[in-house]
């Protein structure tokens, strides 16, 4: 392993994840490991592009494998996207003797590096950070597993609800544009339909197959819509459309929101962290650039920065079809 690099940045960018900071502490403490001087950066590239910057050693990353959201902070930053932000960015880094950096983040912290690393020739290497697992070249994002997790446990609290009352129930999940968190939560919690912007289930079809299960015998239903679906405009208009055409049906609307992003870590996320940023930091060692670290087939792999970034996370439409036996 040869070893230019001496001191690297490591920070968090875009939405916080439950995992990023055992990320940080793996990154902060490989590099302890290796006598390699680590950077962190406050804030995202808002703070890369102050300055902003804290030296880490070993203890400073004590406590923290167990903690949700990032000791870092973290922000969405506009300024990053012009030229004149990132040379602002890469002054800092040369002042201060970074040679290169860990991004932690989703996809838009990651077009960002790249870009970084096409004006400067500055190495990076980026760990995906965010709960609706839509990047390529990893089964799982961090914070994916964790997020799932909190999910399922408040849909089963929901069901209590619905079933003491024998109400229909709209759950609104997050995921952005895609729909793995619906489509998990939906058939661990089991869901009578999942609503996915992958799939476009139709309003009539919706209705019939509540109006088939109120048959079958079921007194209250779970449906989980990913807050990217576009079936409605929104859940509260899909509560509206079955008030109007379905008839006593006792609805409601749950939006769980930020919940979601909050919390420990589950342990498969710790590990996964752990991994990717020893990962990371020694990919970096080993001269290598512009690549997102990564869980393919139970392996920690590289891939391009820009085919995670163009490349589509692929849904597990079997799971639809699972979930749709179960709801039988
Ligand atoms: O990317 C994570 C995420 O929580 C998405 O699921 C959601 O659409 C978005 O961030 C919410 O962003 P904000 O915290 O800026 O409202």
């Amino acid at each position: 392993m040869s070893n230019k690099i001496k001191k690297i940045g490591v920070l968090t960018s875009g939405g916080d994840a439950p995992g990023m900071n055992a990320a940080i502490r793996s990154v902060v403490r490989t590099c302890a490991y290796h006598n390699i001087e680590c950077v962190g950066v406050y804030r995202g590239y808002e703070g890369l592009m102050e300055g902003d910057f804290k030296e880490m050693n070993a203890r400073s990353v004590k406590d923290i494998i167990n903690k949700g959201g990032t000791i870092l902070k973290s922000a969405r930053s506009k300024e990053f996207r012009t030229k004149e932000g990132r040379k602002l960015a890469y002054n800092h880094l040369i002042n201060k003797g970074i040679d290169a950096l860990v991004l932690i983040g989703g996809d838009g912290t990651f077009t960002g590096g790249m870009i970084f690393n096409e004006e400067f020739n500055f190495p990076v290497i980026g760990i995906p950070g965010t709960i609706d697992n839509d990047i390529y070249g990893t089964s799982h994002t961090l914070g994916f597993d964790t997020a799932l997790n909190t999910v399922v446990e408040a849909v089963d609290k929901i069901r209590d609800t619905a079933s003491s009352h024998n109400r229909l129930f709209f759950i609104e999940v997050m995921g952005r544009d895609v729909g793995h968190i619906a489509l998990n939560v939906g058939v661990g919690s089991g869901a009578e339909e999942i609503l996915i912007p992958e799939e476009d289930l139709g309003l009539d079809r919706l209705v019939e197959s509540l109006r088939r299960s109120r048959q079958s015998g079921k007194s209250s239903s779970i449906v989980i819509v990913a807050e990217g679906d576009k079936i409605g405009k929104s859940v509260f208009e899909l509560k509206d459309y079955v008030d109007e055409n379905m008839e006593n049906y006792d609805v409601r609307v749950s939006v769980l929101g930020h919940m979601q992003r909050g919390g420990a870590p589950s342990c498969f996320d710790r590990v996964l962290a752990s991994r990717m940023g020893v990962k990371a930091v020694e990919s970096l060692m080993e001269g290598k650039t512009n690549y997102m670290v990564g869980l393919l087939n139970n392996e920690i792999e590289l891939t391009p920065l820009e085919k995670a970034i163009k490349g589509k996370s692929k849904i597990n439409l079997e799971l639809l079809r699972v979930s749709e036996i179960m709801a039988t």
